[in-house]
């Protein structure tokens, strides 16, 4: 089967969605939020743009959409604020760059961006993340941008309800993106507000280069949603790229037996992958997953429930 020229995919979060126990409005409202994201990529990789650009230009319309945990609408720590994680990477040259617990930086991904582009390091961290943000002149907020009272409701049910660490309905919203272009190169953004309710500092898999985010156009691109102390374990988004490059899996077979290893542990979620020949899938062990895929054969998808 001939591939397309450039696939972008992406996802705004694994979890229990099933058929009848979404609202109409989080149904449609999540599929139009996805629906923008896919148009945002594909007019980068259309007009012969790279597949860093698409996977920031996706990323930032999920994380400006409410309906998912990233940017605006994260959700909130334990301390009633919103913490925001992100990271990319670029597959043809394995530049990376991310950010925790920023809280000023209305998109999350570009100050991750920045971090990769005009700084030495990998990682930033709180008020380094912040002031580092202020420097390069990104886009600041006030922190009362990124709250929305659905996310104050659900902090104040986890605490009524005295729930675990993980939100017993399995709602992970974080967001991401994964492309190849035109070149063949793949690259991966990821972005989240975390888990609801964290505390003293968490720090979930997705700035975790290797665990919810990884690119190598030796093998492929990867962005993580779930449980992310079982991403971080099995350096998830490396695994399935190092199978597919050392032991020749195609990208389903890598994320499906990581995913299922992921499983063994007790964890859940998912992953959208993509490799430089235009090879695409989803994997997730979870009842749904928000997702979408947009091809240069002019393919458009997009689903919620794992039977779509
Ligand atoms: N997967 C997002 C997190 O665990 O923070």
């Amino acid at each position: 089967m001939t591939q397309p020229k450039w696939t972008l995919l992406i996802h705004g979060g694994a979890g229990s969605m099933v058929r009848g126990k979404l609202s109409a409005e989080q149904d449609e409202g999540a599929r139009a939020g996805l629906s923008t994201a896919l148009d945002a990529g594909s007019a980068v990789l259309a007009h012969s743009g790279s597949a860093m650009d698409a996977v920031s230009a996706a990323v930032m319309a999920l994380e400006d959409d409410a309906h998912f945990n990233a940017g605006h609408g994260a959700v909130f720590t334990y301390k009633g604020i919103n913490e925001l994680d992100a990271a990319i990477m670029d597959g043809k040259t394995r530049g990376a760059g991310a950010v925790t617990g920023a809280r000023y930086t209305r998109n999350p991904v570009l100050l991750a961006r920045a971090v990769m582009e005009h700084s030495p390091h990998v990682m930033l961290s709180r008020e380094g993340a912040d002031e580092f943000s202020r420097e390069q002149g990104l886009d600041q907020v006030d922190p009362d941008y990124f709250a929305t009272p659905e996310r104050w409701r659900q902090l104040e049910e986890l605490k009524a309800k005295k729930l675990g660490w993980y939100d017993i309905d399995m709602k992970y919203g974080t967001v991401g993106a994964v492309a190849v272009d035109n070149d063949g190169n793949v690259a991966a953004a990821t972005s989240t507000g975390g888990l609801t309710g964290k505390r003293w500092g968490r720090i979930g898999d997705s700035p975790v280069i290797g665990a919810g985010n990884y690119a190598d156009n030796r093998a492929c691109a990867v962005s993580a949603t779930g449980a992310g102390e079982f991403f971080i374990r099995l350096g998830v988004a490396h695994e399935i790229c190092a199978r597919m490059r050392m032991l020749g899996d195609d990208a389903k077979a890598a994320a499906d037996h990581v995913i299922g290893e992921l499983e063994e542990l007790g964890g859940t979620g998912g992953v959208i992958v993509t490799a430089p020949d235009g090879t695409a899938t989803f994997s997730f062990n979870t009842p749904g997953m928000y997702r979408g895929r947009a091809t240069s054969a002019g393919e458009k998808y997009v689903a919620i429930y794992g039977d779509e």
